[in-house]
């Protein structure tokens, strides 16, 4: 999705703002741009369709002097990725320009107004009619850009996250937001602008996440002010953002999704930090003490989230049911928020989001807030929108995660829906203190196992090689291996552009057993539980029809390593905990499978890392 970055201060903006729009290459963009205040007081807008690199390319000989510029990274959403369409957007004097990340839903009323007013529009986006209204009552109103703005966001409805310059006010930035992220960075005399804290990290860790409503102005020697429309005062708490520099960049990986399955062990570890005792005997969540009668009150859970997320909510679901005994359903967040659903007091939702910004999840936590059921957030990125709009819930911890494709996120919301499961069990006296003891020594155990799984990575690189050619997958898991074949399938579809499915392995014979001849690979997990026989019978099936089986089995297992085609042996663990094991082969595979069909595995293509349009 579309990324802002600003500064305003005395270094040159240009090198900070392409800095920045670099970092925030892992959201997904077509295009890129920059408006800088010049040496001379002019507003010099420079952008391009293509990548920020393009951005540098053609900006090489441009004046690109200044201490004041915006920047941004476009996400296609009205009119086509263009370097007309790309951000910053000039006003039609030229006098002030504009970038935005979100959508305005009343773009085209006020467009036809401005139009009917004589104003003239270069582009087709929505944006445009933004910058050009505030100018059109900065003239009718004769007013400064702040006030302006005040006017002119009164009348629009939508999300927006916006950043303005103004020529006439050469010191200053303005920006505001709505359901769109934005944070501000504050150095000595200097801001920094950014739509998440990556691109301000580097120069400085005090930072104010604006709320919505908010209107931020920032000027050199001056204190931040934030009011709202209405020229209110509001809070804005200055806070310290914990993120390093080191855990943004690639560290010696050739892409960030490698980096982010290779760093699944450590990241588990964090995760668990100060919340299983090193004994390994118990596990607390504050949120579970703090929260404890909302939670073990509740008539039934509702998980709602999107994606890769969902995966995590479909596991998290046989967690809860099987240690607390509370019904569990999952939804789409996006199906959720739309069909009236029967939810509230009583109803605890958990709603799950790598991101925290996920515009579906979002407004699916703040319709059941408002049915009155209670929220907990299990996200990772901090001080985003949804940790903040919920009662009460648990990072996953695992630091950034830049590939668009969701990896160590995954593991982290397992592990996390695992310890909630636990505690809350255990408070209730849902578990019994054998199983209790034996799962949280399991979890613990799970960064070394995941670790011997890293192991086979070169071997999975060979046998991804040979698949290549294949037009379609099929991955079938049964119990906890279900949503297992769900994220494998949708990470080699997100990544590699293979078409895949994920099937529970039962369902096989209800219909995509017909498409399965010698050219249809087919992922099995197949370690050894309970339901073991009945997958290998699957295998046999598949066999039977000529099918390509790649099986991941247990250690040691004989019988289907002389049926399938490839396999890969996992280390022994709990069935409940074979998820956390069981995707990195998968994880892996989808990321050698999309490297050997030269694909862009960091920002695949339509992808966007946080979705924060509907
Ligand atoms: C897949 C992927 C997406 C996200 C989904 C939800 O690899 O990354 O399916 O899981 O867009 O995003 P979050 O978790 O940020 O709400």
């Amino acid at each position: 999705m579309c990324g802002i970055v600003g500064y305003i201060g005395n270094r040159e903006a240009f090198p900070i703002l392409v800095k920045g729009l670099k970092r925030l290459e892992y959201r997904g963009y077509d295009s890129a741009g920059v408006a800088l205040i010049s040496e001379g007081n002019n507003l010099n807008v420079y952008k391009t369709k293509g990548k920020v690199a393009d951005l540098e390319a053609y900006c090489a000989d441009k004046d690109i002097t200044g201490s004041v510029g915006i920047a941004h990274t476009r996400w296609a959403t009205h009119g086509e990725p263009s370097s007309v369409n790309a951000h910053p957007h000039y006003s039609e004097s030229k006098n002030l320009a504009i970038i935005h990340n979100g959508i305005i839903e009343n773009y085209a009323d006020l467009k036809k107004k401005l139009q009917e007013n004589g104003v003239v529009f270069r582009s087709d986006t929505d944006t445009e009619v933004l910058v050009q209204l505030v100018e059109y009552i900065q003239n009718k109103k004769e007013v400064d850009l702040l006030t302006a703005v005040q006017v002119a966001l009164h009348q629009v409805i939508g999300a927006y996250a916006v950043a303005l310059l103004d020529k006439n006010n050469p010191r200053q930035i303005i920006a505001a937001r709505k359901q769109s992220p934005l944070v501000v960075g504050i150095g000595e005399n200097e801001f920094f602008l950014g739509s998440d804290a990556s691109p301000i990290v580097e120069y400085t860790d005090k930072v104010v996440y604006l709320e919505d409503g908010n209107i931020a102005v920032m000027a050199p020697g001056e204190e931040l002010k934030v009011v709202d429309v209405f020229n209110e005062k509001q809070n804005a708490e200055v806070k310290k953002v914990n993120l390093n520099l080191g855990q943004i960049e690639k560290g010696g990986y050739p892409h960030f999704m490698l980096k982010e399955i290779f760093e699944q062990p450590e990241c588990l570890k964090t995760c668990m930090l100060g919340r299983i005792n090193s004994e390994g005997s118990h596990v607390t969540l504050s949120a579970v003490l703090d929260y404890r009668k909302q939670l073990i009150s509740a008539k039934r859970i509702i998980i709602v989230a999107c994606g890769t997320s969902w995966h995590a909510g479909l596991i998290g679901k046989q967690m809860i049911e099987n240690l607390c005994r509370i019904p569990v359903e999952v939804e789409y967040a996006s199906e959720f928020r739309y069909r009236n659903p029967v939810v509230g007091t009583g109803d605890v939702v958990i709603a799950i989001s790598q991101s925290g910004e996920t515009a579906d999840t979002l407004a699916a936590v703040k319709l059941a807030k408002e049915k009155g059921a209670f929220i907990y957030g299990i996200c990772n990125a901090v001080g985003s929108s949804i940790p903040r709009a919920t009662d009460t819930g648990s990072y996953i911890h695992v630091g950034p995660e830049i590939g668009v494709a969701s990896t160590k996120a995954f593991t982290g919301q397992v592990t996390v829906l695992t310890m909630l499961a636990l505690a809350l069990g255990n408070v209730m006296g849902t578990v019994s203190h054998d199983d209790y003891i034996s799962i949280v020594k399991g979890l613990q155990a799970i960064p070394d196992k995941i670790r011997e799984v890293l192991k086979l990575n070169e071997r999975i690189a060979d046998l991804s090689r040979t698949f290549t050619y294949a037009r379609n997958f099929l991955y079938l898991g049964r119990g906890f291996s279900y949503p297992v074949a769900l994220e494998g399938a949708l990470k080699l579809k997100e990544i590699s552009y293979i078409h895949a499915e994920g099937y529970p392995a039962a369902e096989m014979k209800h219909g995509p057993i017909a498409l399965i001849d010698s050219d249809m690979p087919v992922v099995v997990i197949a370690t050894h539980n309970d339901l073991y026989e009945k997958v290998l019978s699957n295998i046999q099936e598949i066999k039977a029809r000529k099918g390509r089986v790649i099986a991941l089995v247990s250690k040691g297992d004989d019988t289907i390593s002389k049926l399938a085609d490839e396999v890969i042996e996992l280390p022994d663990t709990l069935e409940c905990l074979e998820p956390l094991i069981a995707t990195i082969p998968l994880q892996l595979m989808a990321y050698h499978v999309a490297v050997c069909k030269g694909k862009d595995v960091d920002q695949p293509r339509n992808l966007a890392k946080s979705v924060t349009v509907e």
